[in-house]
């Protein structure tokens, strides 16, 4: 019988578990050397950061202050990595071959003592697989061949996704800094990487990101089941058809005047998508209500930013409910959104009012920042509760750093939190070099925010042996023990993609629960169907029981071959636009 079956048999015991909050706690490790405000957990020892040249304490063997480097999980210290092109507000995700690719980023700014980056603005940064422990060895460089390997058009902001075919699709940006995006500086368009055939050194048009000027920096997308691409920028929201470059439906706007494209960021989260109907469901929060017409001047570090979540089911069905409405227990600002292997999500960092970027509007001068009150205390957003009772706060601790702009969080193997990262000001400023007495300081101590089970060593699941590679539709056999205290609970396995997190996006995470059956020790294992369910890519596998999570293992979900794959699997039964 499967689980979810024999769950439904236990309706008193589903709500005695569906209504315990985990008790939370941060714990302060470590230092980044950089700011990792591009931060991608790469495996259970390694995660990647990238920031801009500036006065970074971490230096690169030759004393230059170093802009990228690697984050070591078992000793919480960073080492330097070297690169040529400015890796700043750039986007990425990685490929069907397991390699990391990072695009675009910043033009050139090379300020003497501040590192010696040429225009990152086309730049294509490939990373991994880097199978060591510690980060040296083959794979673990970062491989830039800036005269021949390059974007089409420069962007500063775009979204990097990998789609079906295990390729990305790169949308979007603007040629320069800039706190809204605007028509002379907008790159309205899409291109791919590797190039599609017949594509190379050529963009499509988007009527969406036009549309959607002037808040449409780092449009928040995602893969549905239908194999189309859900785009969301400023207050609107596009099915795309890659394959015939088409724009299919236009949802609702956001409601009450919400939006969510920079610098409004608030975030955009595609819920768990569970078998056999895998059904999407897209979730926003936060942001600002106001008007995308206000000037800079109007802007105030103390505009007080929006409390909404919105989801909707992208069915005929859910699509005709329209936006289903719920609120925070307080108002966010660029929040990082962490996909948990129980399926809820996370809500950290970020401030209660303000607007994202640079110090630019009216009142920013005197604090250095767009923002102000820094909020403090994550939110949870519980998945599977009914609608109206979802948000909370509750065993959630205060952290006492403030994660403003370019702050960053992302999850990790161990099962917990890593939280990073915060700058809002374009050069480093520590607290006892501040002669302007500015706000938020650059941020260098980096934070994990530990369950209750890992705080207190409590007993958790263990897998002790998994396959490295699974093939769509494919069974496989994980061995796992379950302590006897969560054997009676709901079991979860679940398939995710921890995303390649920036300003506030988490681009590309995901999380699939896959069909699957205990025997003993022998956990049987159904990879998703085909690649629109999960793209083509490497994958964390956590198995849950009674809520609590298991360490995660690395899997490469479908051939691991360089993209383009051909499709793979078998058609997913879905109703999904
Ligand atoms: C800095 O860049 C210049 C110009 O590309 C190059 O000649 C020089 O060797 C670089 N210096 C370092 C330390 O990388
Ligand atoms: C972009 O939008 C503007 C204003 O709505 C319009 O004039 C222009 O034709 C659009 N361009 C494209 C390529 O859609
Ligand atoms: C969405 O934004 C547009 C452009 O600013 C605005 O005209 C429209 O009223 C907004 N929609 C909603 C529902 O607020
Ligand atoms: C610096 O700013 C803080 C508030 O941000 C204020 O309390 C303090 O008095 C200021 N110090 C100076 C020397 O201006
Ligand atoms: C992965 O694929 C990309 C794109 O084809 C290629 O440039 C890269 O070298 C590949 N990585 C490995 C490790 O083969």
């Amino acid at each position: 019988m499967h689980s979810s079956k024999l769950f439904s048999l236990l309706p008193f015991l589903r709500l005695a578990i569906a209504s315990a909050d985990r008790t939370w706690t941060f714990v302060q490790q470590g230092n980044s050397g950089i700011v990792p405000l591009e931060l991608i957990t790469l495996s259970p020892t390694l995660a990647l950061m990238y920031d801009r040249p500036y006065t970074n304490p971490l230096k690169l063997p030759d004393g230059e202050p170093a802009w990228a480097g690697l984050w070591h999980f078992d000793t919480n210290t960073a080492t330097p990595l070297k690169t040529i092109t400015n890796t700043f507000c750039a986007g990425g995700a990685f490929i069907s071959n397991g390699t990391l690719v990072a695009v675009g980023g910043q033009p050139l700014d090379s300020i003497p003592g501040w590192g010696n980056a040429t225009d990152g603005t086309m730049g294509i940064r490939l990373f991994g697989p880097c199978t060591s422990k510690d980060g040296t060895g083959p794979g673990c460089t970062v491989f830039e061949d800036p005269k021949n390997m390059h974007l089409a058009v420069t962007r500063w902001y775009p979204t990097a996704l990998r789609i079906p075919d295990g390729s990305l699709m790169i949308m979007g940006g603007s040629d320069i800094l800039t706190t809204f995006n605007s028509a002379d500086i907008a790159q309205n368009n899409i291109e791919f990487f590797p190039p599609r055939k017949g594509e190379k050194g050529k963009v499509r048009p988007s009527k969406f990101l036009n549309d959607t000027l002037p808040a449409n920096l780092f449009p928040r997308s995602m893969v549905l089941p239908s194999g189309h691409v859900l785009m969301m920028a400023n207050n609107q929201s596009v099915i795309y058809d890659i394959e015939t470059n088409k724009e299919l439906h236009r949802l609702p706007e956001l409601p009450n005047g919400v939006r969510i494209g920079v610098p409004f960021d608030g975030f955009a989260q595609l819920l768990p998508l569970s078998p056999p109907l895998y059904e999407p469901t897209v979730l926003a929060c936060g942001g600002s209500n106001k008007p995308d017409t206000i000037t800079l001047e109007e802007m105030s570090i103390h505009d007080v930013a929006s409390t909404q979540c919105q989801r909707m089911t992208l069915t005929s069905a859910g699509i005709a409910a329209g936006w289903q409405v719920e609120h925070m227990p307080e108002p966010r600002l660029m929040p990082e959104t962490v996909i948990l292997p129980t399926g809820d999500v996370l809500i950290l960092n970020g401030a209660h009012s303000g607007y994202s970027g640079y110090p630019s509007v009216g009142d920013s001068a005197a604090t250095g920042s767009n923002a102000a009150n820094p909020a403090l205390r994550g939110i949870m957003y519980r998945t599977s509760l009914p609608h109206g009772q979802r948000l909370t706060q509750a065993g959630l601790p205060a952290s006492s750093i403030p994660r403003m702009y370019h702050s960053a969080a992302t999850f990790t193997a161990k099962g917990n939190v890593m939280v990073a990262a915060s700058n809002p000001h374009p050069f480093v400023l520590t607290a006892d070099n501040n002669p302007n007495n500015q706000s938020f300081p650059t941020e260098y101590r980096v934070e994990y925010l530990n369950p209750d089970f890992i705080t207190h060593n409590s007993p958790r699941p263990v897998i002790s042996h998994s396959p490295s590679k699974l093939a769509f539709n494919a069974k496989g056999t994980i061995t796992v023990t379950i302590p006897r205290s969560l054997a009676s609970g709901e079991l979860q396995v679940s398939l995710m993609d921890m995303g390649f997190i920036t300003h506030g996006w988490h681009a590309g995470s995901r999380l699939v629960f896959l069909e699957h059956k205990l025997k003993g020790n022998q956990l049987t294992i159904t990879a998703p169907p085909n690649g629109n369910i999960y793209p083509p890519g490497p994958a964390w596998i956590y198995v849950v029981a009674d809520g609590v999570w298991s360490e995660g293992v690395q899997i490469m979900i479908g051939d691991g071959g360089n993209p383009p794959r051909p499709s793979q699997g078998v058609p997913a039964a879905h109703n999904c636009l």
